[in-house]
């Protein structure tokens, strides 16, 4: 049960991402209350109507929604999934001046209608969109941050999950960097249970090997084009990952995850939003400032800072 009573998700954007989010915080019964917001007015009461009518099924949280902004109002938990997506063989980088623009507008009225609320960043390329909205509403770091590699850490676990024998929860490996093409893996601390992940044996098979794991990771990194190939879109995924950081703030848990604040002195790095090892509560999200890197990934962490360092000075030139 969520540690607030009577807690508020607003999803913002009833898309493909933001209708699955809704429905997966429905049917995980994420909060007592379920609010979508999109400015298309006849989609958002559509989705809307769709997901009551499940409502004897969905527990005690209710769904409202509303192209109005006012039904945001009192959220405990904003997630901002509205804006343009991939298309086939589009990077998420290349969305930024779409979404840029409309993150200007919307993002300052959303937190006027929930000045208290931690505000979690879906839209693409969601950590870019995080450093910017982060400097125009200037909430810490830690009340707005992006959703990251959470889903990339959930893709990579399943893959190794099913390769392994093992439960994914017993899994303990993690995507870093962008959320996006230059993200990396974490092999360095990666285990199953309390194995070293290169000392595992499986039931069946060999035990990984470097290069198995590299191509592992680099499937990872390239799923989401595969999936938007054959379907326009991801998004059960996706929802079912905010769905679960929009948890861990509802109920406080302290989780372990790899979402992405805009960083200060994080092994060099600031100014930059990305995906490193974070401790999610009721306050935010916070950076575990003694995650330790590979001499390796601490070059990917900042080659990745690099590419989305760059990306913000076009968008702001
Ligand atoms: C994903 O990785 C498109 O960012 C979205 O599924």
């Amino acid at each position: 049960m969520a540690v607030i009573e009577n807690a508020k998700i607003t999803v913002v954007g009833a898309g493909a991402v933001g209708a699955a989010t809704a429905y997966a915080s429905l049917i995980r019964g994420a909060a007592r209350h379920v609010a979508l917001y999109d400015i298309n007015a006849a989609k958002v009461e559509a989705e809307v109507l769709d997901l009551a009518h499940g409502s004897l099924f969905t527990g005690t949280s209710d769904i409202t929604g509303s192209a109005d902004v006012a039904v945001t109002e009192g959220s405990h938990v904003v997630i901002v999934t509205a804006g343009a997506a991939q298309q086939p063989g589009q990077t998420r980088l290349q969305l930024v001046g779409t979404n840029a623009r409309i993150f200007s507008k919307m993002i300052p009225e959303l937190v006027e209608a929930s000045p208290k609320a931690v505000f979690v960043i879906v839209s693409n390329p969601c950590d870019v969109l995080t450093v910017l909205a982060q400097e125009q509403t200037g909430l810490p770091p830690e009340r707005l941050f992006a959703s990251g590699t959470v889903l990339d850490t959930s893709r990579l676990r399943w893959r190794l999950a099913e390769r392994a024998g093992v439960a994914a929860s017993s899994v303990h490996a993690n995507i870093a960097g962008e959320h996006g093409d230059s993200q990396f893996p974490m092999w360095s601390t990666a285990t199953i249970g309390s194995v070293p992940l290169l000392d595992w044996q499986p039931e069946h098979g060999e035990k990984f090997t470097i290069e198995e794991l590299d191509t592992l990771a680099y499937e990872v990194a390239h799923a989401a084009y595969k999936v938007i190939e054959g379907k326009g879109a991801t998004n059960y995924a996706i929802g079912l990952s905010a769905t679960r950081i929009a948890e861990a703030v509802l109920r406080d848990e302290h989780a372990v995850m790899p979402v992405s604040t805009v960083l200060h002195d994080y092994h060099g790095l600031s100014d930059v939003a990305l995906s490193v090892p974070h401790i999610v509560g009721a306050r935010g999200a916070t950076p575990i400032l003694e995650a330790p890197f590979s001499d390796k990934e601490l070059e990917l962490l900042h080659a990745s800072a690099d590419a989305i360092k760059t990306t913000l000075a076009g968008v702001r030139a």
